[in-house]
């Protein structure tokens, strides 16, 4: 079979894919081993109360006659269900004093696609005044899932972060501002424009929410280049609002918000939102009509009673973000029993499900520490996905890509317990091998 170029980038394997098979398949276990320990995908948890909920809303959508026909038994506009998108421009106007209009919101069939569709509408290979279109993060690591969903290749740019080293086996990554406004030190060539700017905010793998201040700074080079700051709120508030410092949603109009039902708990659901300009809703909605015809219903036409009455957000500051704030602490504290005396070192954690760890001047790469944990019957992710755009400069070499590890704390928490123990035994041996 000959594939496209664009085909052969799937046939050979990609980073998000490696990932999502990790998630649903378990490693071979080592002789001695009884179980395995996830601690390598996205998967939000279950939390009994969210979990309940929502089951009795799908319930009480399939009780009700006409809702359900409207929901399962026709397609939407392509823009999305409207009784869900006004619940939601009525509860974040309300929340953040943000005007948002029915015009200005789309749903996707989850956010991983709505990125497919942003960064195919923004960026690219394909040019205008013979210029290549291309999207700067601002600062990698960055989520693994934006890499090969371009149609084109070398979508993205990104910069390297300022790195603190903090009291107490912690780092904090800080956006880098200088060169931000003439992008001259990003690896633009001449014939390259920029875009679009993404960030995750809180970002996965990192753990880190980008301050006020920086994302300011962000809005500030999207306004003065006219072009959008795409914010990727999936672990953000309202829902799921698993942050933990105060963080700010921007009002310009070159902001575009993305968020997720996902990480409340419905990820089977497939459910993205954006809140853009209108203009860009409108190419979106014509997206969604031509690649999906229309978004899933099913989680908006069960979940926009919810979001109306203000109870999914009530459920996300009662339970999803209580849950999720006792398990960094308790990974945290592990950490700091178990890797206490390696130079070892845990980003400080500001939101998301993660703790995303800097093995620093570890023996081997972080993807061969990757390949060794999974041997040995504990999943994770290896750092060196999170760096989508970052080219090894041979000139200036930056080591700390290939020493991190991305650790989830959302799942069992025997599983989370006894993988950190085993991560820690093997960087134990690997150090003191190399002493
Ligand atoms: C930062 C971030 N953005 C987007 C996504 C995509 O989520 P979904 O497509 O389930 O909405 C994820 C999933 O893990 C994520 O972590």
């Amino acid at each position: 079979m000959r594939f496209s170029d664009f085909g052969s980038r799937f046939s050979s394997g990609t980073g998000t894919g490696s990932l999502m098979r990790d998630l649903s398949r378990l490693p071979s276990l080592p002789a001695g081993r009884t179980a395995a320990c996830r601690l390598g995908g996205g998967n939000p948890a279950l939390i009994p109360a969210v979990m309940d909920r929502f089951r009795t809303a799908l319930a009480e959508l399939a009780a009700d006659t006409a809702r359900f026909e409207a929901t399962l038994g026709r397609y939407d506009a392509p823009q999305g269900d409207p009784v869900f998108i006004e619940a939601l421009c009525e509860r974040i106007g309300k929340r953040d004093g943000l005007s948002i209009r029915p015009e200005n919101v789309l749903l996707t069939n989850g956010s991983q696609n709505a990125f497919v569709q942003l960064f195919n509408l923004f960026g690219g290979s394909v040019c205008a005044e013979g210029l290549r279109h291309r999207v700067l993060l601002p600062m990698a690591p960055e989520y693994i899932g934006y890499g090969d969903l371009a149609v084109g290749d070398d979508l993205f740019v990104s910069r390297r972060p300022t790195v603190d080293v903090l009291p107490g086996s912690r780092f904090k990554y800080g956006l880098e501002l200088s060169g931000l406004g003439t992008c001259d030190d990003v690896g633009l060539e001449e014939h390259d424009r920029i875009a679009a700017l993404c960030v995750s905010r809180p970002t996965n793998p990192t753990g880190n929410v980008l301050t006020d201040a920086e994302i300011d700074a962000l809005v500030a080079l999207a306004e003065s280049r006219d072009i959008p700051l795409i914010i990727d709120n999936a672990y953000g508030a309202p829902f799921p609002n698993i942050i933990h410092v105060p963080a700010t949603l921007p009002r310009s109009p070159q902001v575009i918000l993305s968020m997720s039902l996902s990480k409340v708990g419905l990820p089977g659901a497939r459910t993205g939102i954006l809140v853009a300009d209108a203009e860009v809703i409108r190419a979106l909605a014509e997206m969604n009509a031509v690649m999906n015809l229309a978004p899933g219903s099913i989680a908006p036409g069960m979940t926009a009673p919810l979001l109306a009455s203000g109870e999914l957000e009530a459920l996300c500051e009662q339970h999803v973000l209580p849950w999720y704030r006792a398990r960094a602490d308790r990974a945290l504290q592990l950490f700091d029993e178990l890797f206490g005396t390696l130079p070892v070192r845990a980003h400080v954690h500001e939101g998301a499900i993660f703790l995303w760890l800097w093995f620093e001047n570890l023996p081997i790469s972080s993807a061969e520490f990757y390949q060794q944990l999974h041997d040995d019957g504990v999943v994770v992710l290896s750092g060196h996905h999170f760096f989508p755009g970052l080219e090894d400069d041979p000139a200036q070499p930056w080591q700390h890509r290939h020493e991190c590890l991305r650790v989830s704390f959302a799942g069992e928490e025997a599983e989370v317990i006894r993988g950190l123990e085993i991560i820690a035994s093997h960087a134990h041996q690997l150090y003191d091998g190399a002493a």
